[in-house]
């Protein structure tokens, strides 16, 4: 039995070593033990590793180690384990990881989705607070600090989202696995994990997240379980509006048998409510915003249409500043609207899928929308997506210009029909124009493909999965146009 001892849970780079060592020298997976960090693993220490015949060399699929990526941020011991168990597997069943009904291939999956979902999480729900409001006075550059408990390793897979939306802002995310600090100064450093008392505590921004969360909380809406879905009460010790959620929530009958008797003509009780909380809407920006993070800002106070007036919060594009690939799709959904970052949903989880599948890294994209406002119609306690109309698709170009002008990306995928209209400032019909459409005016070269949205409508499965493998299809070679461009 041999022995690996990683440095730390996320030493991806001691497994990749060990892992090339073993497999060059046959050793199979039952042979191995793998532990992490100075703990002594009693009887399980074997020997290390041999060391790999010089000379000898073989290359594990970049699929592979996309999933080593997400993978060791999950907190289950046997990550290792599992990852050495697929290299070892792959050399003959190369086309293994796409078996998605082999028992270690479906494990890994469902690992990486709760790491990514973890991401998404920590992303919505990190809440930072103000540890210097004196900070002008004292010359000092304005710092926040964030307690959070990721379910699984995820700090420093997520933090690069952080970096870009805070800019100049200092922060430190403290957690009990590590923290991470910015210095506002293009400085980023991490330092070992923090208990929770260590961790500072109320103040205004506290109190502001409250107010906010209060300002937007519809009633008519309150669904315990959906509620816990989105915002799981796993992280509600990490989120100052929590504390409101129950009287919110205990209130919500008579707030709600309040609006009806008080509303006997529309506008709706959502929109009567929204109307009367929110600060009078600020003129719209005459001088276009200089960078993504103006961007981000500034799509909150937009009121070039009146789509913002139902919706949580306009959601930005995000992605590299300098993407040279830039996907638009239509307006974010449901959840994107809640959790402000696009294609987080059902769509969202298609549109990654196949764009591993296609060999695209979704964090090399800027992902963004054709309209930022969640546009619907509410339906009982639902609020269903409905399409927007050339006036707000119109409107809202006027952000996906800025950003591709910021963005300069080579090459822009069109997602369905909406974002075809904003991308190429006509209406295009999606089958017929599907592929290459030609150079945009502004720059770069547009490419058109169908929504992701549109293959989950469909329902017969093998038109589905021909449809999805058209997509895939497109995506790649959206991809590929990148080297000629
Ligand atoms: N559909 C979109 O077009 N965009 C999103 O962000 C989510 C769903």
């Amino acid at each position: 039995m041999y022995g690996v001892r990683l440095q730390d849970p996320l030493d991806l780079a001691g497994w990749r070593r060990a892992a090339r060592a073993l497999r060059l020298g046959g050793v199979a997976p039952e042979q191995v033990a793998w532990r992490v960090g100075d703990a002594s693993g009693g009887l399980f220490d074997g020997p290390p590793p041999p060391e790999p015949p010089s000379g000898a060399g073989f290359s594990a699929p970049r699929e592979l180690l996309d999933l080593a990526a997400d993978l060791v941020c999950h907190r289950s011991d046997d990550r290792f384990d599992l990852l050495y168990r697929l290299l070892w597997r792959l050399k003959d069943e190369p086309a293994l990881l796409r078996i998605t009904t082999d028992a270690d291939v479906a494990e890994a999956h469902l690992r990486r989705k709760a790491v990514q979902q973890a991401t998404h999480k920590m992303h919505a729900f990190v809440r930072f607070r103000l540890v210097n409001p004196a900070f002008e006075a004292a010359g000092e550059r304005e710092t926040y600090v964030a307690w959070f408990e990721p379910p699984h390793r995820v700090l420093t897979r997520g933090i690069d989202y952080f970096v870009k939306r805070m800019g100049r802002l200092a922060f430190s995310i403290l957690t009990p696995d590590a923290c991470a600090h910015w210095d506002g100064a293009g400085g980023l450093s991490f330092t070992p994990g923090l208990e929770r008392r260590e961790a500072p505590g109320e103040d205004e921004l506290e109190t502001y997240w409250r107010t906010y969360f209060a300002s937007v909380f519809n009633p008519a809406r309150v669904n315990p379980r959906l509620m816990t879905q989105h915002m799981p009460r796993r992280y509600w010790g990490n989120l100052p509006e929590a504390a409101v959620i129950p009287e919110l929530a205990a209130a919500a009958r008579g707030r709600t048998d309040a609006m009806v008797e008080a509303a006997p003509t529309p506008p709706s009780p959502r929109t009567g409510r929204v109307q009367v909380k929110r600060a009078p809407a600020p003129p719209p920006p005459d001088a276009a915003p200089a960078d993504l993070p103006e961007v981000a800002a500034a799509i909150q106070a937009c009121r070039r249409c009146d789509l913002w007036r139902h919706a949580t919060q306009g959601v930005p594009g995000e992605g590299p500043p300098q993407a040279p690939l830039m996907l638009v799709g239509e307006q974010p959904g449901d959840m994107e609207d809640l959790a402000g970052h696009p294609f987080v949903g059902p769509a969202g989880e298609v549109l990654n899928r196949a764009l591993a599948e296609a060999g695209v890294n979704r964090e090399e994209a800027y992902v963004t929308n054709a309209v930022k406002h969640f546009k619907h119609e509410l339906r009982g306690k639902r609020r269903l997506h409905s399409r927007p109309n050339g006036t707000e698709i119109e409107a809202c170009r006027w952000w996906l210009q800025t950003e591709r002008r910021l963005v300069r990306p080579k090459v822009i995928v069109a997602l369905g029909a909406t974002a075809a209209t904003a991308v190429f400032g006509r209406a295009l019909s999606v089958l017929k124009n599907r592929g290459v459409v030609g150079e945009v005016e502004g720059g770069g070269l547009g490419f058109l493909t169908v929504h992701p949205s549109y293959l989950l409508r469909i329902p017969e499965p093998g038109e589905k999965a021909r449809a999805y493998d058209a997509f895939v299809a497109d995506l790649a070679a959206a991809h590929a146009l990148l080297k000629a461009a």
